[in-house]
């Protein structure tokens, strides 16, 4: 969903062509998260004198791709593009519409007025912004846009225009603010009173802040500094920006730059040390010093932000010789898994140790806990639905697999003898994020699996494991459902390792792990025949995916898959419901996609496949190697490597991803951005 990037260079000449470039690249980067418009905020005047430059902000907005941005921006012939800044503060933002629609008005920097005395970028929804709008209003504020967002900067020029002293300072201004505001946000500010700085906050959104300078830094972790109790007085202050407080560079010529992005991997070509920041914390830079502030201290607050170090490569988010993010993620797979597993399983010792750093110290609560629940939207939950059978084996427990919206709307009953994990790639999905909420105000154990370090699902949940499948751009989820796959058969298997009747079952799955990678690649490399299949599929309007048992997961990624990249319709069935209602579909013009593996439903999937072909349905069967029985009905085969029953799911989903590409492809879409979605669902 939407992006936040914002740029300061604090004694580092920079032309305004370099910002401007450097602005771009950011939105660039955060494309893949889905938006529909996109704009800049920059010191808009031409006078050498950077005093006088920075009084005016040039607004730049455009609806569509950041290209048309872009083309936007180098057609101001108002703009010198060769000035330079010693100091400059950069913000830009890309928008997936939510109030109002896709326009250069409603795109964001929003600003406070028709001189852009106040400007800011939002990510999230303002719940409250009714009421704010109408006091706003009647106080004379005229709004121009139907977004939520407008009346952020509205209410800071109001708090600016009432303030009790000149001394105020921009980061208190901004802590005023967000006390009135509802909802979740991440927010960064840039205004002409306040001249090469910018404030940052957040609360619900993910908000990072990265910093570069070839200097010396004072510190590797700001301390937090609380406007409370004694305190208060600092309120209209200036922030202290002394001693160890804040964060500066150490040198003669201090020059430092700092990036502030809703998301990583805008900000690892410049570099990999970041500060996550927290809910309600203030990050604001003044004079080159960053430090954060908070309102209110309350128990079990960190008291400080460590400067730490991204593990993410420039060109793990880059597309090499691939045609699409999504492709090149579909054919990363037999390396992330590998990397989910790396540690881990210890395939060396005959006893098949499996360890989840992450959960070791909670291990033996999970153990005695009365049930699990497992929560997810989208992909994620059929993650949860594609482990419930083994989970529910090995750890001799009831397993409920819910998803995140419907689980919230019927108040699940949520008790503090249940253990709830939250399935979640990016970590930030709206709703997976408040049923986490939901669940730790019922006293329950929460335990993410999530592949974004630093993300609101990793850092609030009680511990978890991160899945280290690598960045994963394109939106539709490939890699990351295979890696949460293994990772919560890996769950199974660490809950299960004490015991001795489960031993031979366990070998069974870790001898599986070990040879997992190899098989993937096996499937990869039926990339043509599916190709091939895609070429007689892409014209039709529907597919229908059946299976059951270890498969029925696959049966629902795989429709979701073929629906949101190629916009054909298609459904997940379970093979045991098809003469329940669904059979009435079938007929010698309806494409059947049938999953039948060499498992305990293999039978039952027989009779499916016998009453689809008595319907004169053609089968595609996704089977076996050496299943000649099922072969015989099928109108074509894809044929698979056999593994264990419960990983037979991260074999079987690989040809749907495979197809859903090349159908997408075939009918002419753009595969990592499929129309009305977003990477990261940020809202309800
Ligand atoms: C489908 C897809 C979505 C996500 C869902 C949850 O390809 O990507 O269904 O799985 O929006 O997202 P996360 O896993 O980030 O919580």
């Amino acid at each position: 969903m939407c992006g936040i990037f914002a740029y300061l260079n604090y004694n580092v000449p920079r032309s305004r062509k370099h910002i401007l470039d450097t602005l771009v690249k950011g939105l660039q980067r955060l494309e893949y998260r889905g938006y529909d418009s996109a704009g800049v905020a920059v010191d808009g005047g031409n006078d050498k004198n950077w005093d006088n430059n920075s009084k005016v902000i040039q607004l730049i907005k455009k609806r569509g791709k950041v290209k048309a941005l872009q083309d936007e921006i180098y057609k101001q012939d108002l703009l010198d593009f060769d000035i330079e800044f010693e100091t400059h503060v950069g913000i830009a933002h890309t928008r997936w519409a939510t109030h109002g629609e896709p326009n250069a008005v409603n795109s964001h920097p929003q600003r406070s007025d028709k001189n852009n005395e106040f400007v800011v970028i939002h990510n999230g929804i303002i719940t409250n912004y009714k009421d704010l709008k109408k006091f706003l209003e009647s106080k004379g504020y005229e709004f121009e846009s139907e977004t939520d967002t407008e009346t952020i900067p509205k209410l800071l020029k109001y708090m600016y225009d009432n303030r009790e002293s000149n001394e105020i300072s921009l980061s208190t201004l901004v802590e005023r603010v967000t006390q009135q505001l509802e909802g979740a946000f991440a927010l960064v500010f840039k205004s002409v009173h306040f001249p090469g700085q910018v404030v940052g906050t957040r609360r619900g959104g993910p908000l990072l802040i990265g910093v570069q300078s070839k200097h010396k830094l004072s510190t590797d972790h700001i301390p937090v500094l609380y406007r409370c109790g004694k305190e208060k007085k600092a309120v209209s202050t200036l922030p202290r920006v002394d001693g160890d407080t804040c964060l500066y560079p150490i040198g003669e010529e201090t020059g430092v730059e700092y990036y502030f992005a809703s998301d990583a991997s805008a900000i690892i070509e410049h570099t990999n040390r970041v500060i996550f920041l927290e809910d309600d914390d203030v990050a604001a830079v003044v004079d080159g010093r960053l430090s954060i502030h908070r309102i209110k201290r309350t128990a079990g607050d960190d008291p400080a932000r460590a400067i730490q170090t991204l593990q993410m490569e420039l060109q793990q988010i880059m597309k090499g010789s691939y045609s699409s993010f999504m492709q090149k993620e579909i054919f990363e797979q037999p390396e992330s898994v590998v990397n989910t597993m790396r540690g881990r399983v210890n395939f060396d010792d005959f006893t098949g140790t499996v360890l989840l750093g992450g959960l070791k110290d909670h291990i033996r609560e999970i153990r005695r806990c009365r049930r699990l629940i497992v929560i997810g939207c989208g992909t994620s939950y059929h993650a949860g639905v594609a482990t419930r059978q083994i989970l529910e084996e090995l750890t001799e427990l009831p397993v409920m697999v819910e998803l995140s919206s419907d689980f919230l709307d019927r108040n699940t009953p949520v008790f503090r003898d249940d253990v709830c994990f939250f399935i979640s790639q990016s970590g930030e999905t709206a709703d997976t994020l408040m049923a986490l909420h939901y669940c730790k105000e019922r006293g329950a154990l929460t335990v993410g699996v999530t592949n974004t370090v630093g993300s609101s699902i990793s850092r609030e949940t009680d511990c978890g494991i991160h899945i280290n499948a690598g960045p994963e751009v394109g939106v539709a989820s490939t890699k990351a459902y295979t890696s949460q796959f293994v990772a919560l058969v890996m769950f199974s298997l660490m809950m299960c390792d004490d015991r001795l009747s489960m031993q031979k079952r366990r070998q069974e799955i870790i001898s599986a792990l070990r040879t997992l990678p190899d098989l993937i690649k096996e499937v990869l490399a039926l990339d043509d025949q599916i190709n091939s299949l895609a070429h007689e599929l892409y014209q039709q309007r529907s597919l229908l995916v059946m299976g059951r048992g270890f498969n029925y997961a696959t049966c629902m990624e795989g429709a979701l898959k073929i629906k949101e990249i190629t916009y054909m319709h298609s459904e997940g069935i379970l093979a045991g419901e098809l003469k329940h209602g669904p059979l009435a579909l079938v007929d010698k013009l309806m494409p059947v996609i049938m999953i039948i593996m060499k498992d305990p439903t293999h039978t039952k999937c027989q009779n499916a496949l016998q009453q689809v072909v008595a319907r004169k349905g053609r089968p595609i069967l996704i089977c076996e190697k050496n299943d000649d029985e099922s072969k015989l009905l099928a109108y074509r085969t894809i044929e698979l490597p056999h593994t264990v029953d419960c990983l037979q799911g991260v074999l079987t989903v690989i040809p749907l991803q495979l197809l859903s590409y090349h159908l997408a492809v075939l009918r002419g879409f753009d595969v990592d951005f499929p129309r009305n979605l977003a990477k990261s669902v940020t809202v309800e």
